[in-house]
């Protein structure tokens, strides 16, 4: 097929920016669709690629009464979560992409990929999707282009990044972008009828050229696989740009937190994939007169501003949450925001056409469709809906979104927080005792696994600062890059950093701490911590909390948990010595003496203590 074949609609705009027409024009040759479509992030496009997924079986338009504008849509049950072993960083040394990253010669993946892509379009629409993370004006925003055969994906992005004319303005004649390649692999041949969900069962390959700043993306539909804007552009490409450039781009939620005097302080929050980002992010406070509101839920950018302070953008214009769990009870701004203008994934359905996944409501329903279409009833054994369902949704419609989400110059952040789910070991809340502790704190951070990645679940790992896999680079320079960020402004001016845990569990395996609203218990702790209104006990590991200055009015705790949550368990600390030894050794020369310091540190505060 000649490029005279393939019907590219004008797109006056687009031409002027010469590049990025040269590459549209090279990737239609390649991936060869009957056309090529110019997204312009319009209500009509989005409306029309709700029906294109409606009548080709994608999609199942929800009640409108019940969720206005909203869709279901069930994927492939080989394509529902990351595929983090099919996800690659192509750096043209094998070193940069470090020991926690698969690697592949840039030259290489692009010889193979390049197979993959001919001709794998065929049949189908490319639409060309310009996007800018971050608000438009702001600069530490960044601009990407996601092409793609999905209209899962055109119509996911719409919701995930800002798309539309004052985007395609802000790209000029010659401005910057990554470029984001992206095909479910399907092509059609000329009598072929489609899946419901087109994907490639024998390849998928989420690759990332760091150098050249590019994202290939082949085989599969779903999630942070295929909408490009998410972990490949906002975390893995971002964070060598961070990197290079002096900022950082985190696998971080973003909250304002007010308390009763009226006064408000920003935090951060990195916990891995499925640990409670999207819900402490909008929680409502237990305790009152404190008030959260949101400013992101999944990745923070962060900059040092000229006042010396590190100020937070969130680069996303939507959440994509895990629907299992979140109820009214749980995380009811979630559900609140979800009520309309929203794609439900892999969720069940409800006979009067709503979704439904475990946990939304304390009783099952008498009877749903299962999200791989079964009949279903409570007696049925199984879940109903995939343990990685998601809701995607726009933030604006948050109820508690704060009202600077948008503010280009971002938000001064005052706090930190790493965490993960552990059983045991990791109490309620550590503070670091300054920057260089605190990084320590993020780069040992483990957790359970959990059904946002494909794999086991349950499985403890260490997951540096949540970025385990979204790190586009050699870890143990990235560790170096988070020390070099505590050096570049004085330390009273950074947020100070805690470590918390809301999962750790009794004897019997029941969680020991209620989480959820309940969590504000500890944000409040760390508020005061930051104003230097209450005062911590020092330990080994870090301050902690008297127990006395955890806020636990009118929480029915029995007395013996918060011991147990807040306690300093020093056998279980020196078997995480050992682990975090051997994390370490893992980075060779490239772990910051700073680290390996703070282990040395970490083991003589313990021994004293033993003896
Ligand atoms: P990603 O979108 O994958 O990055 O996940 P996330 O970090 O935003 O996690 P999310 O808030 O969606 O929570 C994931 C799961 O953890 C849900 O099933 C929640 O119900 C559960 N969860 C969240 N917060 C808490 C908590 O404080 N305690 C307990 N026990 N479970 C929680
Ligand atoms: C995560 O896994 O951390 C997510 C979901 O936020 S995805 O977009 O699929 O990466
Ligand atoms: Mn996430």
């Amino acid at each position: 097929m000649s490029s005279m074949t393939i019907d590219v609609e004008a797109a006056p705009s687009h031409k002027r920016h010469t590049r990025l027409a040269q590459w549209v024009e090279d990737v239609a040759q390649m991936c060869k669709p009957d056309r090529v479509h110019w997204c312009d992030g319009s209500h009509d496009e989005y409306q029309a690629m709700q029906r294109l997924m409606i009548l080709s079986g994608t999609a199942i338009p929800l009640n409108e009464q019940k969720r206005p504008n909203s869709i279901l849509v069930r994927s492939d049950p080989a394509d529902v979560a990351r595929v983090e072993d099919r996800t690659f960083i192509c750096s043209r040394h094998k070193e940069d992409a470090g020991p926690t990253n698969n690697w592949e010669d840039p030259e290489k993946m692009t010889r193979k990929l390049r197979e993959l892509y001919a001709g794998c379009m065929v049949g189908r629409t490319m639409y060309v999707i310009p996007y800018s993370l971050g608000p438009i004006g702001s600069e530490i925003s960044r601009l990407g282009v996601e092409i793609t055969d999905s209209p899962y994906v055109v119509a996911s992005m719409h919701i995930m990044t800002r798309v539309g004319t004052s985007v395609l303005q802000a790209f000029g004649v010659d401005g910057e972008f990554v470029r984001g390649l992206h095909s479910v692999g399907a092509p059609l041949a000329p009598n072929q009828a489609d899946t419901p969900w087109p994907c490639n069962s024998r390849d998928k390959y989420i690759c990332h050229f760091p150098e050249t700043r590019e994202v290939w993306s082949y085989g599969s539909g779903y999630g942070g696989n295929a909408l490009l804007g998410k972990k490949c552009h906002a975390l893995r490409i971002a964070s060598v740009q961070a990197r290079d450039e002096g900022w950082m781009a985190e696998h971080m939620l973003i909250l304002k937190l007010t308390n009763p005097e009226g006064r408000a302080k920003y935090m951060t929050a990195a916990f891995p994939s499925a640990c409670g980002k999207t819900n402490l992010a909008m929680l409502i406070p237990t305790i009152p007169g404190w008030k959260v509101e949101t400013v992101g839920d999944d990745i923070a950018w962060m900059k040092i501003g000229a006042d010396g302070r590190l100020y937070a953008i969130n680069p996303e214009y939507g959440f994509f949450g895990v629907a299992p769990g979140t109820s009214m009870k749980s995380n009811p701004n979630a559900l609140l925001t979800a009520t309309k203008n929203s794609i439900f994934t892999n969720c069940a359905m409800t006979p009067d056409g709503d979704v439904w996944w475990e946990s939304m409501t304390s009783e099952k329903p008498a009877e749903l469709v299962d999200w791989l279409r079964r009949p279903w009833f409570p007696a049925s054994g199984r879940k109903a809906a995939h343990p990685n369902s998601r809701f995607t949704t726009p933030a604006h419609q948050c109820p508690v979104i704060a009202r600077e989400w948008e503010d280009p110059r971002g938000v001064p952040i005052d706090a930190i927080l790493f965490g993960g789910r552990r059983a045991g070991v990791l109490p309620l809340i550590t503070e670091a005792f300054n920057w260089q502790h605190g990084t320590f704190l993020g780069a040992t951070a483990s957790s359970e696994t959990t059904a946002a990645a494909v794999g086991k679940v349950g499985q403890l790992r260490r997951d540096p600062m949540a970025m385990l896999p979204f790190c586009g680079y050699h870890m143990g320079n990235y560790f170096g890059h988070w020390l070099n960020m505590g050096k570049s402004s004085s330390p009273s001016k950074l947020p100070k950093i805690f470590y918390v845990n809301w999962f750790r569990q009794d004897e019997s395996g029941k969680f020991l701490w209620p989480g959820y609203g309940e969590n504000s218990r500890v944000l409040k702790w760390v508020f005061d911590r930051c104003d230097g209104k209450v005062h911590s006990v020092e330990t080994p590991i870090g301050r902690l909390p008297e127990p006395a200055d955890l806020d636990t009015r009118g929480l029915d705790l029995p007395p013996d948990s918060l011991a147990k949550l807040l306690r300093v368990d020093i056998d279980g600390w020196m078997a995480e010595i050992a682990s975090i030894r051997q994390h370490f050794a893992q980075f060779g020369s490239r772990l910051p003496q700073g680290l390996n310091d703070e282990v040395a540190d970490l083991e003589k505060r313990l021994k004293v203590l033993k003896n």
